[in-house]
Order: structure tokens, then sequence, then C-alpha cells
């Protein structure tokens, strides 16, 4: 009688503790808090996801065609390979962030077609793709002053964010600008001083 009185009680046990699950799963708990998350700031960072994809997709480009055999510029494409790889990782780090911040949407891709950002294919010279790379660059940084604003603004501000955005990324836009601009101009030296060649010696300094 002992026995199947504990089987009883056991049974009882677990069924409060299943219950409790249960519980749990239909009623999860948030890390956002009103104080800090505001809704005009965090979607704006959630459309950067697309841009910073979409810029990935542009350096691809950039890359596959200086890898082309009648292009062969291997220096200059491992520069367009590495921002690409680096551009997919900013779109993470984004998401990440929205993430840790208790975002929950997830329709990053769906306003229209994915596309490389500057909508090109193709470029008659290593100094035109570097001169768009740049404008690309200014373009982001354009953005990330936009969303700063917007995560700033007087009685809806979200202070992580901004300051996330302004410490981190504004700092990133500005080294890769001043990098692209110094890759343009010495190009530029290269292609004044040794016309036929100039792309070639430059790009064997890349
Ligand atoms: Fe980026």
């Amino acid at each position: 009688m002992n026995k199947l009185l504990n089987i009883i009680v056991m049974a009882g046990m677990v069924g409060l503790a299943r219950a409790a699950c249960d519980v749990e799963a239909i009623n999860p708990v948030s890390a956002r808090e009103a104080t800090n998350y505001r809704d005009n700031c965090i979607d704006v960072l959630s459309k950067q996801v697309r841009m910073e994809f979409e810029a990935s997709l542009q350096y691809l480009l950039m890359a596959a065609q200086f890898s082309q055999d009648t292009y062969h510029l291997p220096g200059l494409a491992g520069q367009f390979w590495k921002s690409a790889d680096e551009e997919r990782d900013h779109g993470k780090q984004f998401i990440e962030y929205l993430r840790m911040r208790g975002y929950q949407g997830n329709s990053f891709f769906e306003d229209g077609t994915i596309k490389p950002i500057l909508n090109k294919n193709s470029w008659e010279s290593a100094s035109e793709a570097l001169r768009d790379a740049l404008e690309m660059e200014k373009a982001v940084t354009a953005s990330m002053k936009n969303m700063i604003d917007v995560c700033s603004k007087d009685g809806e501000d979200d202070p992580h964010a901004a300051d996330w955005l302004t410490a981190t990324w504004l700092e990133e836009q500005l080294n890769g600008q001043r990098h692209l601009a110094g890759l343009i101009n010495s190009l530029e030296r290269f292609n004044r001083d040794h016309k036929e060649l100039g792309e070639w010696l430059f790009d064997k300094e890349l």
C-alpha cells in the first residue's frame, strides 16, 4: 500500500514540474527594459544589417573581377575579399547586438531583393573600383551618423546604442575611409610615374 502511495505522490510531483516548465515555455521573459530600449533606435539598427550584407556583396564582385585572368591583380582582389568578409561580419555583429538587447524581429532581408549596394559588376580600372569603395564607405558612415542621431534624440534616447555606434562603428568607418583614400592616392602616383605598369606595381605593394 505504501509503495502505491509513493508512486502516486511521485507521479503528482512530476506532473507539477512539467506544468511549471510549460508555463515558462509559453510565458518567456525578455531582456528588454523600458528605460533604455527605444523602438525607433532599435529599428534603424535592424535596417543596417541589410546595408552591411549589401556592401559585402559589392566587395565580393570587386574581388571576383580583379581575380579574373585578364586583370590578375591578386593584391587588390585580396583587399576586396577581405572587405567582403568584414562587411558580412559587421552585419552579423549588428544581429548579435540586437539579440543582446532583446530585439525579436527576424525580417532583415524582407524589403526587396538583396543586391550589391552599388548595383555594379564591372570596373574599368583599379582606381574606379577603389573610388567606388570609398564612396560606399562614406554612405555607410552617413548611415551611422543618422542612427546616432535617432538613438540620441531628446527624451527618446538609447544611450548604449548611441555609444556603441559612435565608439565602435564610427571609429571603424573613419579608419576604413582613411585606408581607402591612402590607397587611391598611392595608385594615382604609381599611374602618373609608370603609366603602363602603375596598377601592376601598386598591386605588388598590397
Ligand atoms: Fe561595415
